[in-house]
């Protein structure tokens, strides 16, 4: 069994690097011969999408120039990271109301017509199926559903678009809110690492029962 462990905060106090941290040692106790790749994206060099790369991930495989598959080469190992692992916990801190600009250069590197979705007839098809994913989000404030400030979660919509959009469809969000300094930041924390502990136990679960 792999682990892929995403972190994207830049912060060394980081909320959502503590809880992916906290979810690998749970998985790694329910899967002692389990191996783990870390991708931190805060230290990654992760380019831009430029006019070379679209040319480039939209041009024959098998045309490709050297200079065009060193374009393609950042995007080529981070999705050969997805596919190798069965389990993907991702980190995200909340950025203005959405996800953090290394996540979503992450993405944008991740998807890809012809590498994670497929189109055919019928539209397109994400490629990336059986997988399970675990998202960590931290934020300053609270969205749950049911109430007013629920409409400007525009993080946990998103990714569970963009997931489902390249096959990641058994997608498990769980939210550290109220993270700004105060006296609601530390149960908020502390309920989301009971959550994350439940979940990584009921993965391991599912899997010895498959
Ligand atoms: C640049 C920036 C933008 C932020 N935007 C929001 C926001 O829109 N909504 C919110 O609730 N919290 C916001 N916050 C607070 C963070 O979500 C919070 O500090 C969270 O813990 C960040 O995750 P991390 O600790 O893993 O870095 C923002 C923080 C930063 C640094």
């Amino acid at each position: 069994m792999k682990l892929l462990r995403i972190d994207s905060s830049a912060r060394r106090n980081s909320v959502s690097r503590q809880l992916t941290g906290k979810f690998v040692e749970a998985w790694k106790k329910e899967n002692p011969t389990g191996e783990i790749i870390e991708r931190d994206l805060s230290t990654t060099n992760l380019p831009l999408i430029t006019d070379e790369w679209v040319q480039s991930a939209y041009a024959d495989p098998s045309s490709l120039t050297p200079a065009q598959k060193q374009v393609l080469s950042a995007s080529d190992a981070l999705i050969d990271e997805v596919v190798k692992a069965d389990t993907i916990v991702i980190g995200a801190p909340m950025h203005n109301f959405t996800i953090a600009a290394p996540l979503k250069a992450w993405i944008d590197q991740v998807v890809r017509v012809g590498k994670t979705v497929l189109w055919g007839q019928n539209g397109p098809r994400g490629v990336l199926e059986g997988k399970k994913v675990v998202v960590l989000t931290s934020r300053g404030g609270s969205f749950r559903p049911g109430t007013p400030t629920a409409q400007y979660d525009y993080q946990e919509p998103y990714l569970r678009h963009i997931l489902a959009f390249i096959g990641l469809t058994d997608v498990t969000f769980i939210h550290a809110e109220n993270q700004k300094p105060g006296e609601l930041a530390e149960p908020s924390r502390s309920a989301a690492i009971e959550q994350l502990q439940q979940a990584a136990s009921a993965q391991n679960r599912r899997a010895a029962t498959q």
